[in-house]
């Protein structure tokens, strides 16, 4: 299914999304052997620079650390297929110029196909002219396909995302774009999919009569230093929650798909996103680091308005009006400036009845997205010995243990894979995104101070677990941490 006669041209080649994720998968995926053959790299970007410089900038955005032979060789190979040409966003001329680059390399092709692929790693200022501009100058008429692979912001809440895609859809097919949310390529999420509809154990216990409450948490040791810019005029919110911990929800709580089609999984997460509600401000907690452990806070960074009220830190509880779920609690919450890195899905199952055991844990279901990939179920046991006593231990399936020479490929290499083989399932489409919006723009809008005051995020030190009212936020929704027990 891989397109011979493809040419990836990666539009602003000098970005930090390009440097820090593009390429890097880009050349992942050629070590391992998934590029189409005689495929061919074009970085485009506004920076004039010849080969040389931008062979040496490129190779410097991949890694190899130990300077391991093979890898250098492979990175050389890389080298040989891609190219640069510089050139505007907003004007014709620039993308003519591009066109006819690309035709030069496509005339040496033997046959007449042409593929084109489009990597978008740009600034939304200048996503639409780009778009159009592709459209206008670049596109293949015959023997061969078109597909653009864009990524967030899209938008700022529900009107600009709709008329973001309005622009969007106005050149390019909903079969021609590829709209990334990377949480869609990490393996644990995919993941998901394998562990709920494959295993008869756990579909029993997926729903409201079994499951207590369901956090889903995103947690980074580092602040927006450097990206403060950026971040403040997004928020925690838009940046984590609304894109990738829905889709990880939406996953998490879909009905069985029909078929593994790309048609049928997004129908069944559109529609079970359509039955939650608007996010209510009772239902949040917002914070904002400041300097703590030798560590700056957020508004030490220059780079953000004095006095922004910007949250840094998020805690919103969904509810899903189904029969499957109805009444119980998904707490998303994701922080920057936290104690550690961590992604997880922590699904609290109710308590046993009383009888024969008294005080014991509550199952959960834990699984671990990053790092260190695994699934684990806290369950009760007798402590071995003459006695009888429940004790809770658990199940646990460490990948780096489990599957010892496996190598979890990176996000960006599994979608652009997915790409080249025109595979939507693990893309956003639009309908889900504007489902996304529809339930986040409410408290979006509150957070803008849009509808009158302006929350004020409470405050958390550099380096902590987050707000200390955390703790009391997560209790109200019924979550019991063991040690309680
Ligand atoms: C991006 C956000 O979408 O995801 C960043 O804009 C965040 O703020 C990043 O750091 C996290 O991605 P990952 O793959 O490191 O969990």
């Amino acid at each position: 299914e891989l397109k011979d006669n493809t040419i990836i041209i990666v539009l602003g080649a000098s970005g930090d999304l390009a440097k820090k994720k593009t390429f890097p998968a880009l050349f992942g995926l050629y070590r391992q052997g998934f590029l189409p053959r005689d495929v061919k790299i074009v970085g485009y970007a506004r920076t004039k620079m010849d080969a040389e410089e931008f062979h040496k900038r490129e190779t410097s955005y991949i890694k190899n650390p130990n300077d391991d032979p093979e890898i250098a060789k492979s990175i050389e190979a890389f080298k040989g297929f891609s190219s640069y040409i510089s050139g505007g966003y907003e004007d014709g001329e620039s993308f003519d110029k591009l066109n006819s680059y690309l035709e030069e390399i496509e005339s040496k092709y033997q046959s007449k196909e042409r593929n084109r692929i489009f990597y978008l790693a740009l600034p939304p200022s200048v996503f639409i002219p780009v778009c159009k501009n592709l459209k206008e100058h670049c596109y293949v008429a015959k023997n061969g396909i078109n597909r653009i692979i864009i990524e967030k912001p899209f938008g700022k809440d529900l009107d600009s995302a709709r008329e973001l895609l309005n622009s969007v859809k106005q050149y390019w097919t909903e079969d021609e774009t590829f709209r990334i949310d990377h949480y869609l390529g990490k393996e644990m999420v995919k993941n998901l999919l394998v562990l709920r509809f494959a295993n008869i154990a756990m579909g029993a216990a997926w729903d409201k009569n079994s499951i207590s409450n369901v956090q889903i948490t995103f947690k980074e040791p580092f602040g927006t230093e450097g990206r403060g810019g950026y971040f403040d005029e997004f928020g925690i919110i838009r940046d984590i929650l609304q894109n990738h911990l829905l889709q990880v929800l939406s996953i998490l709580t879909m009905e069985r798909p029909v078929s593994f089609s790309a048609e049928d999984i997004r129908d069944e997460k559109v529609k079970v996103l359509r039955a939650i509600p608007p996010i209510e401000r009772d239902d949040c907690l917002l914070g904002q680091y400041v300097a703590a452990n030798g560590k700056p806070g957020y508004l030490d960074d220059d780079t953000v308005p004095p006095n922004s009220v910007c949250p840094t830190f998020a805690a919103c509880t969904l509810w899903i009006h189904n029969p499957r779920w109805e009444g119980v609690p998904f707490i998303l919450k994701a922080g920057k400036a936290l104690n550690e890195a961590k992604v997880e899905v922590r699904i609290q199952f109710k308590d046993v009845t009383q009888g024969i055991f008294k005080d014991i844990a509550r199952n959960e279901l834990v699984i671990r997205i990053q790092p260190s990939e695994a699934v684990y179920l806290k369950l009760n046991a007798k402590t071995p010995g003459l006695y009888t006593r429940a004790i809770p231990t658990e199940m646990d399936l460490t990948y780096k243990r489990r599957f010892t020479d496996a190598k979890i490929p990176e996000a960006y290499e599994a979608l652009i894979l997915d790409a080249l083989k025109g595979d939507h399932s693990n893309f956003v489409r639009n309908d889900e995104l504007d489902v996304a919006w529809k339930i986040f723009t409410p408290i979006l809008h509150w957070i803008d101070g849009k509808q009158g005051q302006v929350p004020r995020p409470v405050s958390y030190p550099y380096g902590t677990r987050g707000p200390k009212e955390l703790e009391g936020f997560v209790q109200k929704y019924g979550y019991k941490r063991s040690a309680d027990l």
